[in-house]
């Protein structure tokens, strides 16, 4: 996958894994790092699939309706990449923390609800529920912050409840943060990501 790799000052601290939404690229997130951890290695990549030339994690059927075969298969490329990329830049793969971005939070939302060990943590800026009537492995060990907007069109209240509840079912330590915006991504949201980040180990 086109991706972007910085190594840490720190290899104590964990991978952040960046994870754009529709339209954007590998560089979009690289600032969030800096703000998250600027101690931490960053591995941004870029999604493999194009929607009239703008890339995405995943295909969707129209806005909003995923393309679950696909979204399961995309999810397999990935959780396969970070097995590469933990073997060829020589990080922990037991430490990785996805910070995703709309499309880019419901790829790893989708990582969370296949696989137990492809994250430690993740950031899920405005995600949406990625798959429903499936079985989450146990996410007990696991911490999730989702920031959502109470006006966002494209993430309504009820789904940032419903995906917080699923996974926390599952075991997971969900905490979510309402900003009175739509589905933008906000700088108050990232501090406030950036404070959570902090206090897990
Ligand atoms: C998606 O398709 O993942 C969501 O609708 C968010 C987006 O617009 O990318």
């Amino acid at each position: 996958m086109n991706h972007i790799f910085q190594e840490g000052s720190d290899r104590s601290k964990p991978t952040l894994l960046l994870l754009h939404g529709t339209g954007g690229t590998e560089r979009d997130l690289l600032p969030l790092a800096k703000e998250i951890d600027p101690e931490a290695n960053v591995l941004s990549v870029r999604g493999n699939v194009l929607e009239n030339g703008m890339p995405r994690f995943f295909k969707r059927l129209a806005e909003g309706v995923f393309d679950e075969e696909d979204l399961v298969l995309r999810t397999k490329e990935l959780y396969d990449f970070l097995d590469e990329a933990a073997d060829r830049y020589d990080f922990d793969r037991n430490n990785i923390v996805a910070v995703g971005y709309s499309n880019g939070a419901n790829i790893a939302g989708s990582l969370l609800f296949h696989y137990q060990d492809a994250l430690k943590a993740a950031i899920l800026h405005h995600p949406m529920v990625p798959r429903r009537g499936v079985e989450l492995p146990d996410l007990s060990t696991k911490h999730v912050f989702i920031a959502a907007g109470k006006n966002d069109p494209i993430c309504p209240s009820q789904e940032s409840e419903e995906l917080q509840s699923l996974l926390e079912n599952a075991g997971a330590n969900v905490v979510l943060h309402w900003e009175n915006m739509g589905h933008q991504l906000t700088y108050s949201e990232v501090q406030a990501a950036s404070t959570w980040y902090k206090k897990i180990d």
